[in-house]
């Protein structure tokens, strides 16, 4: 079955249908799907979920474009909600240049502050870096983030930056972008990587694979994703879907017995 690495339900694109398309999640061959937060109101609805569907695992974080909103005692509260069970990572953090705000600087501090944080929980960390390259390994190499692990959501660089971050025993996370005709950095991507470091994503409501480009995204379309990958890797859909899906409960370190996180911290 599917594990969804990398998806955002309490979105309000979700409002209208949102209990209804999680619960025929399963009958759909999606088994587990983590909810990752961007911000602090989405820390609140990441719980929710998560305590209402027992399939959803939650990754509480600040985005590096709302990181304007963090502060020591938000922080404080953010180390207080990790104690929580279900809860698998710190994320997403990182840098965003896409956009002028906030400062880099001001990003620069928060991703810091929020890599440290998952050092002193013992949680890995899912990272959101676009047009960032070169900040964001300057700075998870200064961290020591090979010793936190986790995974490079969004995965958007080349096959070099890659090369990089699987040295430091990173996942790299695998959404709809694959399917697209022009993503040929990507494809090189999955080519070159070792099947062992490959997780699967949605990152919905955004970025649906081709044949629903465009469209709101959900964990229904990666079916998608899965033959793309199987085309570039030359395995059949049902390894990937095996292969991946062990991938994320080891990089969210969930054990198959308790389908609850291990005893690692
Ligand atoms: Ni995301």
């Amino acid at each position: 079955m599917i594990f969804d690495t990398h998806a955002h339900y309490d979105d309000e694109a979700f409002a209208e249908d949102r209990e209804e398309l999680l619960s025929g999640l399963k009958a759909n061959g999606v088994e587990n799907v983590v909810n990752i937060s961007a911000s602090i109101r989405s820390v609140e609805n990441t719980l929710e979920l998560m305590r209402q569907y027992p399939f959803i695992y939650g990754a509480i974080g600040v985005h590096p474009s709302e990181t304007e909103e963090l502060s020591e005692s938000r922080m404080a509260w953010l180390e207080e909600v990790s104690q929580e069970p279900k809860i698998v990572a710190i994320g997403e953090i990182g840098l965003d240049y896409h956009w002028d705000e906030p400062d880099k600087e001001v990003q620069k501090y928060w991703f810091v502050r929020q890599l440290k944080l998952a050092r002193k929980v013992k949680l890995p960390v899912v990272i959101h870096s676009r047009d960032a390259a070169k900040d964001t390994l300057d700075i998870m190499k200064a961290e020591k983030a090979e010793e936190i692990g986790g995974v490079i959501h969004c995965f958007s660089y080349g096959v070099q930056m890659a090369r990089e971050y699987l040295n430091m025993g990173f996942y790299l996370g695998i959404g709809g972008v694959v399917t697209f005709t022009n993503a040929k950095k990507l494809k090189e991507v999955v080519t070159y990587m070792p099947m062992d470091r490959l997780v699967l994503e949605t990152d919905c409501p955004y970025l649906s694979p081709v044949p629903n480009r465009g469209k709101r995204n959900s964990s229904l379309n990666l079916p998608y994703v899965v033959k793309a990958v199987s085309e570039l890797k030359g395995i059949s859909q049902e390894e990937v879907i095996a292969i991946t899906s062990e991938n994320a409960r080891s990089l969210y370190r969930i054990s198959i017995a308790s389908q609850g996180p291990a005893s690692v911290r």
